[in-house]
């Protein structure tokens, strides 16, 4: 295989993912990010994010001189030429969050683009692996005003917290370039992981990203809706989903019913093509009503931690205090980025509960976290201590093997909402400990 010099622009969960596994390919990267501190650390081998492998990777790459990091986009260009390889690859993993009205906001791909417009060396390409709206490749090749550099939009599709596995074992590689030459040469670095690829035009490529996110948004907020319809008719969600995920069509994946989707990608993905949408005149009313289905579901969540401890539809929420188990998006990352915890935290907070959180990927003096909303305990069992009700928010493995007699023990109320399903209600049971899911019939 060619080794290629390679720059990577951000080093978030997909840059220095990028950046850490295209090195252990025999690439020879270099990673940049605006943030000085992040640099020290990675230099360190700190990755600074959670991921497994990533640290061992990063340290690898640094040992075998094939991965450096620099602070600012053209100072990693400036390396590689210096070492007399100029940058053949850049690839933008830099932020594209939810802006005004829900539009993606570009401001830091156009930054990026303005540092390196005039020293991006003749016949490099630079890639979007950013999510970007459909066009973007376009404005990128305007702004970059060089007809000596390529092009290219290959979006990325890993998950946080198996971002390693899913970089070095993708489903498949999507690549989108007007020009051939430049799309191939991109494809090219991934050679080593055999996974198909999708060759196409830059806006499909990029319109591919969108189509999958709000899809996979769409399925969530689908069985989110068949568990409270299961709640009204009897049925057990659990079995509904083992039943009809059997469907090749449909699959067993992403279809656990949860407090509602969120994390740093789901919520402006599905903002940002709503809003391309209307930029076309077109109504897609499927994804209005996903977005909708999934800004109840965090309401509906604090109704049922309503109703089971009060008793009541209507009772009140003030001065109860309630445990949370888990404030990340997800488990196995450490990511709290438009966490769905964090929503349903808020409402109960306005509801006038007094919340305290236990969750293994945050400290108790995490400055992420509003000590006014929610207080955090490095220990779940001090958490729970007279709680009315412990809510398992995220779906941590390790909260299934708590020792629940003892949890019991700590809580004014034994009574667990578990809005992931996670827990073994039989064992619960023997703990004396009273459990409500999320549409599931009483056992
Ligand atoms: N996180 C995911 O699971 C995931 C998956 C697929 C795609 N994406 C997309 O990838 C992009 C990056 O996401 P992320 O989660 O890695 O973001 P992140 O916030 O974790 O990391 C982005 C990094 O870019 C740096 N940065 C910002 N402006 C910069 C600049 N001008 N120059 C250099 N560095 C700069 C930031 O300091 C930060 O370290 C987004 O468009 C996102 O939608 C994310």
């Amino acid at each position: 295989m060619f080794a290629r010099a390679v720059g990577v622009i951000g080093t978030g969960y997909v840059g220095l993912t990028t950046g850490a596994c295209l090195a252990s390919l025999g690439h020879r990267v270099v990673c940049a990010d605006i943030d000085e501190n992040k640099i020290n650390r990675l230099r360190q081998g700190d990755p600074v994010i959670r991921e497994d492998g990533l640290a061992e990777l990063v340290t690898e790459g640094i040992a075998s001189g094939r991965l450096s990091f620099a602070v600012g986009a053209a100072a990693a260009l400036a390396e590689l030429a210096a070492e007399g390889t100029p940058a053949e690859v850049v690839f933008l993993c830099v932020p594209t969050p939810m802006g005004v009205g829900g539009v993606a906001d570009l401001s830091a791909v156009e930054a990026v683009i303005e540092e390196t417009r005039a020293t991006l060396p003749t016949g490099c390409v630079v890639v979007n692996k950013s999510t970007v709206p459909v066009g973007t490749s376009v404005r990128t090749a305007e702004l970059l005003d060089r007809a000596d550099v390529g092009v290219v939009s290959n979006p990325e599709f890993l998950r946080e917290g198996s971002a390693v596995h899913d970089f070095l074992h993708p489903d498949r590689i999507v690549v989108g370039s007007e020009q051939q030459d430049a799309a191939e040469r991109v494809a090219a670095l991934y050679a080593r992981l055999g996974a198909p690829t999708v060759l196409t035009d830059a806006a499909s490529a990029e319109m591919i990203k969108y189509a999958a996110n709000c899809f996979l948004a769409m399925k969530l907020s689908y069985v989110n809706a068949i568990a409270e319809l299961c709640e009204r008719l009897d049925a057990d969600v659990t079995d509904v989903t083992e039943g009809i995920g059997y469907d090749r069509r449909i699959g067993q994946s992403f279809l656990s019913p949860g407090p509602g989707w969120g994390g740093s990608c789901l919520p402006k993905d599905t903002h940002a093509l709503l809003q391309v949408s209307d930029s076309v005149d077109f109504e897609f009313r499927l994804l209005r009503a996903t977005i909708d289905t999934n800004i109840r579901q965090y309401q509906r969540m604090v109704d049922k931690i309503r109703l089971a401890v009060t008793g009541r539809r209507t009772g009140s929420l003030s001065r109860r205090r309630i445990a949370l188990l888990g404030l990340t998006f997800k488990a196995g990352t450490d990511d709290l980025r438009n966490s769905p915890a964090l929503d349903v935290a808020a409402l109960l907070r306005q509801a006038g509960a007094e919340l305290v959180a236990y969750d293994p990927a945050v400290d108790a003096s995490d400055p992420r976290i509003d000590q006014n909303l929610v207080l955090v305990s490095d220990d779940p069992y001090v958490a729970a201590k007279n709680a009315e009700a412990v809510v398992v928010l995220t779906e941590w493995p390790e909260f299934r093997t708590l020792d629940w007699s003892r949890m019991a023990e700590q809580m004014d109320t034994p009574r667990v909402i578990d809005t992931r399903n996670l827990l073994d209600r039989d064992v619960l049971r023997r703990s004396a400990v009273e459990w409500v899911g999320l549409g599931r019939r009483a056992a």
